[in-house]
Protein backbone atom coordinates (compact mmCIF):
# COMPACT_ATOMS: atom_id res chain seq x y z
CA UNK A 1 0.00 0.00 0.00
CA UNK A 2 2.90 2.36 0.70
CA UNK A 3 5.15 1.07 -1.64
CA UNK A 4 1.77 2.01 -4.24
CA UNK A 5 2.10 5.75 -2.85
CA UNK A 6 5.60 5.75 -3.68
CA UNK A 7 5.55 4.02 -7.12
CA UNK A 8 3.16 7.21 -8.15
CA UNK A 9 4.86 9.42 -6.71
CA UNK A 10 7.72 8.48 -9.00
CA UNK A 11 5.37 8.24 -12.07
CA UNK A 12 4.30 11.61 -11.69
CA UNK A 13 7.43 13.08 -11.45
CA UNK A 14 8.52 10.84 -14.74
CA UNK A 15 6.06 11.53 -16.68
CA UNK A 16 6.88 13.31 -19.81
CA UNK A 17 5.01 16.03 -21.04
CA UNK A 18 6.20 17.31 -24.19
CA UNK A 19 2.49 17.90 -26.27
CA UNK A 20 -0.53 19.08 -25.08
CA UNK A 21 -2.26 15.71 -25.91
CA UNK A 22 0.58 14.52 -23.07
CA UNK A 23 -0.27 16.64 -20.83
CA UNK A 24 -4.28 15.95 -21.08
CA UNK A 25 -3.20 12.26 -20.64
CA UNK A 26 -1.30 13.39 -17.34
CA UNK A 27 -4.41 15.59 -15.79
CA UNK A 28 -7.00 12.54 -16.64
CA UNK A 29 -4.33 10.07 -14.78
CA UNK A 30 -3.61 12.26 -11.79
CA UNK A 31 -6.38 14.74 -11.67
CA UNK A 32 -9.54 13.90 -13.46
CA UNK A 33 -12.41 12.46 -11.85
CA UNK A 34 -11.73 8.83 -11.44
CA UNK A 35 -7.90 9.40 -10.64
CA UNK A 36 -5.13 6.77 -9.52
CA UNK A 37 -4.73 8.57 -6.15
CA UNK A 38 -8.62 9.07 -5.28
CA UNK A 39 -8.10 4.82 -5.75
CA UNK A 40 -5.82 5.11 -2.67
CA UNK A 41 -7.89 7.32 -0.83
CA UNK A 42 -10.64 4.10 -0.93
CA UNK A 43 -7.92 1.90 0.82
CA UNK A 44 -7.92 4.45 3.54
CA UNK A 45 -10.41 1.80 5.41
CA UNK A 46 -8.11 -0.66 5.11
CA UNK A 47 -5.54 1.24 7.07
CA UNK A 48 -4.52 0.26 10.61
CA UNK A 49 -6.20 3.02 12.38
CA UNK A 50 -3.14 4.09 14.36
CA UNK A 51 -1.78 5.00 10.63
CA UNK A 52 -4.71 6.29 9.33
CA UNK A 53 -3.71 10.20 9.73
CA UNK A 54 0.34 9.45 7.99
CA UNK A 55 -1.25 7.46 5.22
CA UNK A 56 -3.64 10.53 4.61
CA UNK A 57 -0.91 12.84 4.69
CA UNK A 58 1.18 11.28 2.26
CA UNK A 59 -1.94 10.85 -0.01
CA UNK A 60 -2.75 14.79 0.18
CA UNK A 61 1.13 15.27 -0.53
CA UNK A 62 1.05 12.82 -3.65
CA UNK A 63 -2.38 15.34 -4.94
CA UNK A 64 -0.16 18.55 -4.38
CA UNK A 65 2.85 17.46 -6.07
CA UNK A 66 0.73 15.98 -9.00
CA UNK A 67 -1.20 19.19 -9.16
CA UNK A 68 2.28 21.32 -8.70
CA UNK A 69 3.76 18.75 -11.99
CA UNK A 70 0.54 19.96 -13.71
CA UNK A 71 0.67 23.26 -13.32
CA UNK A 72 4.34 23.36 -13.92
CA UNK A 73 3.74 21.71 -17.57
CA UNK A 74 0.72 23.82 -18.27
CA UNK A 75 3.21 26.56 -18.84
CA UNK A 76 5.88 24.60 -20.79
CA UNK A 77 3.37 22.08 -22.80
CA UNK A 78 1.53 24.51 -24.02
CA UNK A 79 3.85 27.42 -25.81
CA UNK A 80 5.89 25.02 -26.51
CA UNK A 81 3.91 22.51 -28.13
CA UNK A 82 3.02 24.83 -31.76
CA UNK A 83 6.28 24.98 -32.18
CA UNK A 84 8.44 21.56 -31.37
CA UNK A 85 5.46 18.95 -32.16
CA UNK A 86 3.76 20.28 -34.82
CA UNK A 87 5.59 20.45 -38.04
CA UNK A 88 3.78 21.84 -41.16
CA UNK A 89 1.85 19.30 -42.81
CA UNK A 90 2.80 19.76 -46.66
CA UNK A 91 0.46 17.91 -47.80
CA UNK A 92 -2.45 20.56 -47.11
CA UNK A 93 -4.21 21.83 -49.93
CA UNK A 94 -2.83 25.87 -50.03
CA UNK A 95 -5.03 29.25 -49.31
CA UNK A 96 -6.81 30.06 -52.74
CA UNK A 97 -5.35 32.43 -54.53
CA UNK A 98 -8.15 35.40 -54.74
CA UNK A 99 -7.45 35.77 -58.63
CA UNK A 100 -9.52 39.48 -60.07
CA UNK A 101 -11.70 39.27 -62.19
CA UNK A 102 -12.18 41.52 -65.46
CA UNK A 103 -15.41 43.87 -65.61
CA UNK A 104 -18.76 43.05 -67.34
CA UNK A 105 -18.21 46.31 -69.35
CA UNK A 106 -13.91 45.51 -69.84
CA UNK A 107 -15.55 41.91 -71.16
CA UNK A 108 -18.03 42.93 -73.55
CA UNK A 109 -15.89 45.84 -74.91
CA UNK A 110 -12.99 43.82 -75.47
CA UNK A 111 -15.13 41.29 -77.17
CA UNK A 112 -16.62 43.82 -79.64
CA UNK A 113 -12.82 45.25 -80.40
CA UNK A 114 -11.88 41.90 -81.00
CA UNK A 115 -14.66 41.50 -83.52
CA UNK A 116 -13.84 44.14 -85.39
CA UNK A 117 -10.25 43.88 -85.38
CA UNK A 118 -10.48 40.51 -87.52
CA UNK A 119 -12.18 42.72 -90.56
CA UNK A 120 -9.16 45.53 -90.05
CA UNK A 121 -10.85 47.84 -87.43
CA UNK A 122 -7.63 49.06 -85.05
CA UNK A 123 -8.65 51.04 -81.56
CA UNK A 124 -8.28 54.51 -81.70
CA UNK A 125 -8.61 57.12 -78.30
CA UNK A 126 -9.50 60.65 -77.89
CA UNK A 127 -9.88 62.42 -74.59
CA UNK A 128 -12.55 62.63 -72.16
CA UNK A 129 -12.56 66.47 -71.86
CA UNK A 130 -13.37 67.85 -74.88
CA UNK A 131 -13.96 71.29 -76.25
CA UNK A 132 -17.28 72.41 -78.31
CA UNK A 133 -15.60 72.28 -81.81
CA UNK A 134 -14.69 68.00 -81.33
CA UNK A 135 -18.17 67.62 -79.79
CA UNK A 136 -20.69 69.17 -81.35
CA UNK A 137 -18.90 71.82 -84.10
CA UNK A 138 -16.99 69.58 -86.52
CA UNK A 139 -20.15 66.93 -86.12
CA UNK A 140 -22.23 69.64 -87.57
CA UNK A 141 -24.67 70.20 -84.95
CA UNK A 142 -26.37 73.20 -85.06
CA UNK A 143 -25.68 75.87 -82.87
CA UNK A 144 -28.66 75.82 -81.17
CA UNK A 145 -28.81 72.19 -81.30
CA UNK A 146 -30.60 70.47 -78.07
CA UNK A 147 -27.76 68.09 -77.34
CA UNK A 148 -25.50 71.31 -77.05
CA UNK A 149 -27.66 71.93 -73.51
CA UNK A 150 -26.80 72.36 -70.07
CA UNK A 151 -28.86 69.87 -69.57
CA UNK A 152 -27.40 66.77 -71.68
CA UNK A 153 -23.33 68.02 -71.35
CA UNK A 154 -21.25 68.55 -68.21
CA UNK A 155 -19.51 71.54 -69.06
CA UNK A 156 -16.26 72.00 -67.30
CA UNK A 157 -16.18 75.09 -65.30
CA UNK A 158 -12.38 77.09 -66.00
CA UNK A 159 -10.89 79.99 -64.29
CA UNK A 160 -11.53 81.88 -67.15
CA UNK A 161 -7.96 81.57 -68.74
CA UNK A 162 -8.76 78.59 -71.17
CA UNK A 163 -8.79 79.74 -74.37
CA UNK A 164 -11.65 77.38 -75.17
CA UNK A 165 -15.40 76.08 -73.88
CA UNK A 166 -14.44 72.52 -72.62
CA UNK A 167 -17.17 69.58 -71.86
CA UNK A 168 -17.12 66.01 -70.61
CA UNK A 169 -17.94 64.48 -74.39
CA UNK A 170 -21.09 63.35 -74.45
CA UNK A 171 -20.12 60.50 -77.20
CA UNK A 172 -17.02 58.63 -78.67
CA UNK A 173 -17.84 60.20 -82.12
CA UNK A 174 -15.64 63.00 -81.05
CA UNK A 175 -12.96 60.80 -81.82
CA UNK A 176 -13.86 60.13 -85.12
CA UNK A 177 -13.14 63.73 -85.42
CA UNK A 178 -9.81 63.37 -84.28
CA UNK A 179 -8.76 60.44 -86.36
CA UNK A 180 -9.98 62.12 -89.54
CA UNK A 181 -8.57 65.46 -88.63
CA UNK A 182 -4.98 63.25 -88.21
CA UNK A 183 -5.14 60.09 -90.57
CA UNK A 184 -5.61 59.59 -94.16
CA UNK A 185 -8.66 57.74 -96.12
CA UNK A 186 -8.48 54.31 -95.41
CA UNK A 187 -10.21 54.59 -91.94
CA UNK A 188 -11.02 52.09 -90.38
CA UNK A 189 -10.93 52.72 -86.77
CA UNK A 190 -13.38 51.34 -83.61
CA UNK A 191 -13.04 53.76 -80.22
CA UNK A 192 -14.09 52.58 -77.00
CA UNK A 193 -14.40 55.03 -74.21
CA UNK A 194 -16.21 56.77 -71.24
CA UNK A 195 -19.14 59.48 -72.03
CA UNK A 196 -20.98 61.91 -69.79
CA UNK A 197 -24.31 62.54 -69.48
CA UNK A 198 -26.23 65.14 -67.84
CA UNK A 199 -28.85 63.04 -67.27
CA UNK A 200 -30.47 61.94 -63.72
CA UNK A 201 -29.07 57.90 -62.42
CA UNK A 202 -31.85 55.22 -62.41
CA UNK A 203 -31.92 51.42 -63.46
CA UNK A 204 -31.77 52.38 -67.31
CA UNK A 205 -29.98 55.87 -67.61
CA UNK A 206 -26.45 56.45 -65.75
CA UNK A 207 -24.58 60.03 -66.19
CA UNK A 208 -21.71 57.85 -67.34
CA UNK A 209 -21.36 54.95 -69.76
CA UNK A 210 -19.34 53.50 -72.65
CA UNK A 211 -19.42 53.55 -76.16
CA UNK A 212 -17.94 52.25 -79.08
CA UNK A 213 -17.29 53.87 -82.18
CA UNK A 214 -16.85 52.51 -85.55
CA UNK A 215 -15.72 54.37 -88.63
CA UNK A 216 -14.94 53.29 -92.15
CA UNK A 217 -13.55 55.58 -94.87
CA UNK A 218 -12.23 55.17 -98.06
CA UNK A 219 -13.35 55.60 -101.99
CA UNK A 220 -16.60 54.18 -103.03
CA UNK A 221 -17.49 53.15 -99.26
CA UNK A 222 -21.76 52.51 -99.76
CA UNK A 223 -25.14 52.10 -97.48
CA UNK A 224 -24.17 48.60 -98.40
CA UNK A 225 -20.93 47.81 -97.08
CA UNK A 226 -22.47 49.15 -93.63
CA UNK A 227 -25.08 46.92 -93.83
CA UNK A 228 -22.61 43.83 -94.39
CA UNK A 229 -20.75 45.43 -91.57
CA UNK A 230 -23.67 45.46 -89.15
CA UNK A 231 -24.71 42.31 -90.12
CA UNK A 232 -21.55 40.79 -89.65
CA UNK A 233 -21.20 42.11 -86.21
CA UNK A 234 -25.02 40.51 -84.61
CA UNK A 235 -23.76 37.62 -86.18
CA UNK A 236 -20.38 37.51 -84.56
CA UNK A 237 -21.75 39.21 -81.61
CA UNK A 238 -25.16 38.11 -81.09
CA UNK A 239 -25.32 35.20 -83.02
CA UNK A 240 -28.51 36.20 -84.84
CA UNK A 241 -28.62 36.49 -88.66
CA UNK A 242 -31.25 39.27 -89.35
CA UNK A 243 -31.23 42.98 -88.85
CA UNK A 244 -33.13 45.99 -89.41
CA UNK A 245 -32.31 49.63 -90.04
CA UNK A 246 -34.71 52.22 -88.79
CA UNK A 247 -34.43 55.48 -90.42
CA UNK A 248 -33.47 57.98 -87.81
CA UNK A 249 -31.83 61.27 -87.88
CA UNK A 250 -28.10 61.78 -86.44
CA UNK A 251 -25.98 65.54 -87.59
CA UNK A 252 -23.09 64.07 -88.33
CA UNK A 253 -24.57 61.49 -90.56
CA UNK A 254 -26.83 61.44 -93.56
CA UNK A 255 -28.79 58.94 -94.43
CA UNK A 256 -28.66 57.94 -90.58
CA UNK A 257 -30.54 54.80 -89.17
CA UNK A 258 -31.55 52.59 -85.70
CA UNK A 259 -30.00 49.21 -86.33
CA UNK A 260 -32.36 46.54 -84.20
CA UNK A 261 -31.17 42.78 -84.47
CA UNK A 262 -34.10 39.79 -84.51
CA UNK A 263 -33.71 38.38 -81.21
CA UNK A 264 -36.81 35.97 -81.26
CA UNK A 265 -39.43 35.85 -79.20
CA UNK A 266 -39.21 32.39 -77.89
CA UNK A 267 -39.26 33.08 -74.01
CA UNK A 268 -40.51 34.89 -71.75
CA UNK A 269 -37.40 37.02 -71.39
CA UNK A 270 -37.56 37.82 -75.31
CA UNK A 271 -40.81 39.02 -75.07
CA UNK A 272 -39.27 41.48 -71.91
CA UNK A 273 -36.16 42.81 -73.37
CA UNK A 274 -37.78 43.02 -76.73
CA UNK A 275 -40.97 44.77 -75.17
CA UNK A 276 -42.75 42.32 -77.37
CA UNK A 277 -41.79 42.81 -80.51
CA UNK A 278 -38.68 40.64 -81.15
CA UNK A 279 -36.61 43.23 -82.10
CA UNK A 280 -33.71 44.78 -80.01
CA UNK A 281 -32.01 47.74 -80.64
CA UNK A 282 -28.53 48.00 -80.41
CA UNK A 283 -26.76 50.89 -82.49
CA UNK A 284 -26.84 54.18 -84.20
CA UNK A 285 -25.61 54.42 -87.46
CA UNK A 286 -25.32 56.24 -90.59
CA UNK A 287 -23.11 57.42 -93.81
CA UNK A 288 -20.76 59.98 -92.26
CA UNK A 289 -22.34 63.77 -93.82
CA UNK A 290 -20.49 65.39 -96.29
CA UNK A 291 -20.02 68.19 -94.62
CA UNK A 292 -18.69 66.58 -91.38
CA UNK A 293 -15.97 64.96 -94.00
CA UNK A 294 -14.79 68.59 -95.24
CA UNK A 295 -14.80 69.63 -91.76
CA UNK A 296 -12.04 67.32 -91.08
CA UNK A 297 -10.09 67.90 -94.48
CA UNK A 298 -11.43 64.91 -96.02
CA UNK A 299 -12.19 65.12 -100.06
CA UNK A 300 -16.40 64.44 -99.67
CA UNK A 301 -16.38 64.43 -103.70
CA UNK A 302 -13.50 61.67 -103.52
CA UNK A 303 -14.65 59.58 -100.30
CA UNK A 304 -17.25 58.67 -98.24
CA UNK A 305 -17.74 56.76 -95.40
CA UNK A 306 -20.20 55.14 -92.19
CA UNK A 307 -20.10 55.30 -89.09
CA UNK A 308 -21.91 53.73 -86.20
CA UNK A 309 -22.10 53.66 -82.42
CA UNK A 310 -23.14 51.73 -79.75
CA UNK A 311 -23.69 51.77 -76.01
CA UNK A 312 -21.84 48.94 -74.10
CA UNK A 313 -24.14 49.00 -70.54
CA UNK A 314 -27.00 48.28 -72.86
CA UNK A 315 -25.24 45.33 -74.53
CA UNK A 316 -23.61 44.19 -71.22
CA UNK A 317 -27.16 44.27 -69.51
CA UNK A 318 -28.26 41.99 -71.99
CA UNK A 319 -25.60 39.59 -71.99
CA UNK A 320 -25.21 38.87 -68.47
CA UNK A 321 -29.08 39.34 -67.64
CA UNK A 322 -28.66 42.47 -65.53
CA UNK A 323 -31.48 44.67 -65.18
CA UNK A 324 -30.21 47.65 -63.32
CA UNK A 325 -27.29 49.63 -65.13
CA UNK A 326 -26.44 51.25 -62.02
CA UNK A 327 -24.43 47.91 -60.52
CA UNK A 328 -22.02 48.48 -63.30
CA UNK A 329 -20.89 51.80 -60.96
CA UNK A 330 -20.82 50.41 -57.57
CA UNK A 331 -18.17 48.54 -57.24
CA UNK A 332 -19.47 45.93 -55.26
CA UNK A 333 -17.46 42.89 -55.03
CA UNK A 334 -20.00 40.05 -55.21
CA UNK A 335 -21.76 41.91 -57.96
CA UNK A 336 -18.06 41.71 -60.09
CA UNK A 337 -16.78 38.59 -58.96
CA UNK A 338 -19.59 37.08 -60.89
CA UNK A 339 -17.96 37.19 -63.92
CA UNK A 340 -14.76 35.05 -63.53
CA UNK A 341 -13.78 33.66 -66.41
CA UNK A 342 -16.36 35.79 -68.75
N1 LIG B 1 -22.97 59.37 -81.33
C1 LIG B 1 -24.28 58.79 -81.43
C2 LIG B 1 -24.93 58.81 -80.04
O1 LIG B 1 -24.25 59.04 -79.09
C3 LIG B 1 -24.23 57.38 -81.93
C4 LIG B 1 -23.79 57.31 -83.37
C5 LIG B 1 -22.46 57.12 -83.68
C6 LIG B 1 -24.70 57.41 -84.39
C7 LIG B 1 -22.05 57.05 -84.99
C8 LIG B 1 -24.30 57.35 -85.71
C9 LIG B 1 -22.98 57.16 -85.99
O2 LIG B 1 -26.11 58.59 -79.88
Amino acid sequence: MWDKIDEINKEIDDFTVETAEQLEQFRIKFLGSKNVIKDLFKLMKEVPADQKKEFGQRLNALKQNAQKRFDGHNKTATSSTDKKTEKPDVTRPGFPLEAGTRHPISVVRNEIVTIFNRIGYTVAEGPEIENDYHNFTALNFPEEHPARDMQDTFFVHDNGQAPEKLALRTHTSSVQVRVMETQKPPIRIIAPGRVFRNEAISARAHCIFHQIEGLYIDEGVSFADMKQTLMYFAKEFFGKTKIRLRPSYFPFTEPSAEVDVYWGLETEADYRMTKGTGWLEIMGCGMVDPNVLENCGIDSEKYSGFAFGMGIERIAAQRFGIGDLRHFFENNIEFLSQFKGA
